[in-house]
């Protein structure tokens, strides 16, 4: 009989399967976005990860790369154009208009979802990512800017970042708007001209030149002496205030959205394996005002999980994994497997993450079991720990041995 084929064990292309070390490292990341952000009074929303197309088409949300070569959209049993998001932008805009006269401003928002987007898979990009977004609505201020900033920067400094191993480039769509009706470019070549600075660092410097030259723009003209007005009172509030040493005015941040309206930024990765734009965000005026009359300013930005890890990977920042469960109980024979259960019962009353072998293998076969799942300690349940009412806790890395009573078992494991 021919042997049937296999279905494939690898993961669509451009997505990850989180085993539990993944897993494990992902809530890491996601632990520390969310304390940072909650300790600047930042409460967290989530919505559906399907959103009506329309949303990414409507007038000023669209980005023509994200919308017409990188959406997941599809048709639903209704005959509905469906996406799954690229972003969460247009989500929470859409959240905030809907509940505008409820909400209170300026409203800190925060949310941590899965977003997917049709891309090369390359490294740092893949086709789903987790990314958090920290928005600021309803004020003006270029202190909101600088806070949203801050933020960014605590992130980085929580994961253990030193300043000297990033840097926070602001730019600024006013400026890049005055220099457009300077030099006098029409509508499509100010579109061209703005992908073009986005671009710049990811395509040959010379033939960055070259459209540059195209456009009859002069490289002088990008690098102004001085920081434009919005961008200067964003960082002296960042220097003066924060005490935050690694912003500067790039002129050549632009950032892809069309939606934002103001000062924009990214952080880059100063590691010379990885020198790239980690996460970036900025201020966005009119967004709100596609679902409503009244429009909300908003200012934040989205910082995805993947390019995080390399951030963490190339300077040896990555936690060590340790899993929840902190003991197994390995059964001497068929016959203890019952009293390890009922001892398992009693340590998770007491609030310790236990897991218990069934008996089906030999004693080195499920310690060998508990060392492949990390699992810091052993127990042998057998007759003699039964009777006696002793039992000797291992440690599977030190070969450290404790011997203890049944009532201490849960002091020991609580205190570990
Ligand atoms: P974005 O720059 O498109 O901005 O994405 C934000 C971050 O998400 C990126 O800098 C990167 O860390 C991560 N990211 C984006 N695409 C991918 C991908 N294909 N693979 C891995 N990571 C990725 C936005 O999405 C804006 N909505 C952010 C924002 C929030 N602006 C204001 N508020």
């Amino acid at each position: 009989m021919a042997k049937k084929e296999k279905l494939s064990v690898e993961p669509y292309k451009g997505v990850r399967d989180f085993y539990p070390e993944d897993q494990a490292f992902l809530n890491y990341i996601l632990a520390t976005m969310r304390e940072v952000v909650e300790r600047f009074g930042y409460a967290e929303y989530h919505a559906s990860i399907l959103e009506p197309a329309e949303l990414y088409k409507g007038k000023g949300v669209e980005n023509e790369e994200i919308i017409n070569d990188q959406s997941y959209t599809f048709l639903d049993r209704g005959g509905r154009e469906v996406t799954l998001r690229p972003e969460m932008t247009p989500t929470v805009a859409r959240m905030v208009a809907g509940k505008r006269r409820e909400l209170g401003f300026p409203l800190r928002l925060y949310s941590i979802p899965n977003v997917f987007r049709y891309e090369r898979p390359q490294r740092g990009r893949l086709r789903e990512h987790w990314q958090l977004n920290v928005d600021l609505f309803g004020s003006n201020a270029a202190a909101a800017d600088a806070e949203v900033i801050a933020v960014a920067y605590s992130v980085m400094i929580a994961f253990g970042a030193k300043e000297s191993d990033f840097t926070i480039k602001l730019g600024s769509r006013n400026f890049t708007d005055s220099l457009i009706t300077k030099i006098g470019l029409d509508g499509a070549q100010a579109a061209k001209f703005r992908r073009l600075l986005d671009q710049r660092g990811k395509i040959p410097e010379n033939k960055f030149m070259e459209d540059l030259a195209t456009l009859g723009v002069a490289l002088e003209m990008l690098s102004p002496e001085k920081p434009p007005k919005d961008v200067a009172e964003v960082l002296s509030i960042l220097t003066d205030e924060m005490g935050i040493g690694n912003a500067v005015f790039d002129p050549g941040v632009i950032r892809g959205f069309n939606y934002y309206t103001g000062v924009v930024f990214e952080v880059f990765d100063t590691h010379p394996d990885n020198s790239r734009a980690m996460f970036g965000g900025g201020r966005y005026e009119n967004l709100t005002a596609l679902f409503d009359e009244e429009q909300v300013p908003g200012v934040g930005f989205g910082m995805g999980d993947v390019t995080i890890r390399d951030f963490l990977a190339v300077r040896g920042l990555v936690p060590p994994y340790t899993p929840r469960t902190r003991v197994y109980l390995a059964a001497a024979s068929a016959t203890s497997v019952s009293a390890a259960l009922a001892l398992a019962g009693e340590l998770r009353a007491e609030g310790i993450a236990v897991a218990v072998d069934f008996g089906e293998k030999k004693l080195g076969d499920q310690i060998k079991a508990a060392a492949k799942h990390k699992i810091p300690y052993v127990i042998v349940v057998g007759p003699d720990e039964i009777a006696k009412g002793t039992y000797v806790a291992r440690n599977l890395e030190t070969g450290g041995e404790a011997v203890l009573t049944k009532e201490a078992l849960s002091e020991f494991f609580l205190n570990l």
